[in-house]
């Protein structure tokens, strides 16, 4: 990841979370990432649009992980002694109402942006858990393991936001804009946290500096991708109008004069990103694998003649 765990992990001056004290709170918390998780659906959609092998063959494991987390965080809620609940609409709408147009826009928002926002939050709840007992313990290292697999979604959106915005230029405002909106969305999220949450509460005390923090995180991750060009407090006002003018304003136009194309098949409209089973010969994955194996058999091929040369093989008969 472009980011490190170190650079992740919020100083809570050894506040602690119980399992037992707290489990009203923490079932709240994990209803809120059972959401998160059953938006895992989404990686079916990402899969089709899938540009080549490599994302294709990503999207399929991340459908089977993210389902192995669902799983974890009921564990989690019958650990806590809690049922599976309704999440806030502002963690729905950050998660499944933004759904991106392109493959562009969902591994920089979704993997890099929104994934990298849930593994600051696993991380800190990580960190504060108190494992004293033996449901801690099972929580802990249930969410131990699922940052492992989370991290890795990070990292692929971070790669392929990068290798997008190399050969698409354009696409740098348009990211910007959405990432803006995604970032406002957990500030929002967190100030309903901060007003409805329990205020006098050791871990919940550090709410606000844990929001400002998450927020140089993403802002860190955006810089580090290449999607902000410098830090946003050095960024124009302009220049901020512009992106979410190009991520949303823009939108609507662009849209309807695109919408005659979408009438026609996918194989006839220009517009319309190839899909794998239309790209897979010429995919740079495969092309790769061949010319491995390939090359052992061109080597060899080499070593004949050149023993040929030197008279210490006789050239095969044809
Ligand atoms: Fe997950
Ligand atoms: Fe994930």
């Amino acid at each position: 990841m472009l980011l490190t765990r170190a650079e992740m992990s919020f100083e809570f001056g050894g506040a602690r979370l119980s399992p037992e004290r707290d489990a009203e709170l923490l079932a709240w918390m994990m209803n809120q990432f059972l959401y998160g998780e059953v938006t895992g659906i989404q990686c079916g959609h990402w899969l089709y649009d899938a540009p080549d092998l490599d994302a294709a063959r990503f999207f399929s494991r991340q459908a089977v992980e993210e389902f192995q987390h669902v799983d974890n965080f009921v564990r989690i809620l019958e650990l806590l002694g809690k049922k599976p609940g309704q999440a806030h609409g502002m963690v729905r709408f950050l998660t499944s109402g933004m759904m991106p147009d392109s493959f562009e826009e969902h591994v920089c928002l979704e993997m890099a942006q929104g994934e990298g926002f849930v593994l600051l939050a696993l991380y800190a709840l990580i960190d504060t858990l108190d494992d004293g007992s033996a449901a801690g313990r099972e929580i802990k290292q249930i969410l131990q393991r699922a940052v492992k697999q989370e991290e890795r979604h990070v990292a692929f959106g971070e790669r392929r936001t990068i290798a997008a915005l190399q050969t698409k230029r354009g696409l740098r405002s348009r990211l910007l804009g959405l990432s803006l909106v995604s970032m406002w969305g957990v500030r929002r999220l967190g100030a309903f946290m901060r007003d409805r949450l329990p205020k006098d509460h050791v871990v919940l005390s550090h709410l606000p500096a844990f929001l400002e923090f998450t927020q140089r995180c993403a802002e860190t991750r955006l810089l580090r991708m290449g999607v902000l060009e410098k830090p946003l407090a050095e960024t124009s006002a302009a220049t901020k109008a512009l992106a979410l003018a190009s991520a949303y304003a823009l939108r609507p136009a662009l849209e309807l004069l695109a919408a005659p194309l979408k009438l026609l098949p996918n194989a006839l409209n220009p517009l319309a990103p190839k899909r794998v089973t239309q790209t897979y010969l010429s995919d740079a994955q495969l092309d790769t694998r061949v010319r491995n194996a390939r090359a052992p058999a061109l080597a060899r091929a080499v070593d004949e003649m050149g023993r040929i040369e030197d008279g210490e093989a006789e050239p095969a008969v044809q």
